[in-house]
């Protein structure tokens, strides 16, 4: 059996003041019933130590993650922060490659790669977000850019680390957009980034490993996207920043699995 995994992507929302109103939103409203689900949420650095011991102190077992990383561990880079430092913080997982890092900050496969790595070697689980623009789609060019980025972002990734790592289908196109993938868009992308997954790493490997999807998923669309076969999660933006939208989420994704 695959795990279950919703993780929500605050982006860069959350205050301290915020992610206290936001956190005391989702703690009355985690149930028992959702141990089949793993979850997490990525605030901004400067909240992450807060919500990370929010949520031990109240004793709910949704972790914290981060939306970046440097692949080096210390010295000369000006506003960059270290794995190390993210785990000393609170995380259990990275956001990596996410496609407005790609877009905006000029990542490419190779940093992202590094990322991984250093996550990986560090104890932290990386989120691996791949998934093609519109213009990308529009040139049927998507299978191709996915191929591109998974091969670029694992490089040297083993088949023993691929069970840290989660992999998030984002299509630039619906992210943030209200233009949600259709289930069979998204479930044809996961189909095939699970077969490429198998042919990088076999069939053990691909079998269990969560793929999310991400762009515009919410509490209305959650449970038909869940249903496809090889969507295993999600990567929620702007849904995640509302505790009653993102735990409906959650507990749609505890009752589709
Ligand atoms: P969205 O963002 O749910 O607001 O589309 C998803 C993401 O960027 O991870």
């Amino acid at each position: 059996m695959r795990r279950t995994f919703i993780c929500g992507n605050w982006k860069m929302n959350g205050s301290l003041d915020e992610t206290m109103n936001l956190i005391g939103g989702l703690v009355p409203r985690y149930q028992d019933s959702f141990v089949n689900v793993e979850i997490a949420v990525c605030p901004p650095f400067t909240s992450i130590a807060l919500a990370h011991s929010l949520l031990s102190d109240r004793g709910v077992r949704i972790a914290v993650g981060a939306q970046n990383c440097h692949d080096q561990q210390k010295g000369a880079y000006t506003g960059e922060i270290s794995t190390r430092m993210l785990v000393e913080a609170g995380c259990t997982y990275v956001i990596v490659g996410h496609s407005e890092r790609r877009a905006i900050f000029s990542e490419t496969n190779e940093f992202i790669n590094k990322k991984i790595l250093a996550a990986l070697s560090n104890g932290l689980k990386p989120i691996v977000c791949v998934g093609e623009t519109h213009e990308e789609r529009e040139l049927q060019r998507t299978f191709e850019v996915l191929l591109e980025q998974l091969r670029g972002c694992l490089r040297d990734v083993t088949a023993q680390q691929m069970h840290q790592v989660t992999i998030a289908y984002e299509p630039v196109w619906a992210i943030g957009t209200g233009k949600t993938a259709t289930p069979e868009i998204a479930q044809d992308s996961h189909s095939f980034i699970r077969s490429e997954i198998e042919a990088l790493y076999g069939k053990e490997v691909a079998n269990n490993v969560c793929i999310q999807y991400g762009g515009s998923m919410n509490a209305s669309n959650a449970e038909q996207l869940l249903h496809q076969p090889d969507i295993d999660g999600g990567l929620i933006g702007g849904a995640a920043l509302d505790a009653e939208s993102f735990m409906t989420i959650v507990r749609i994704a505890s009752q589709a699995h």
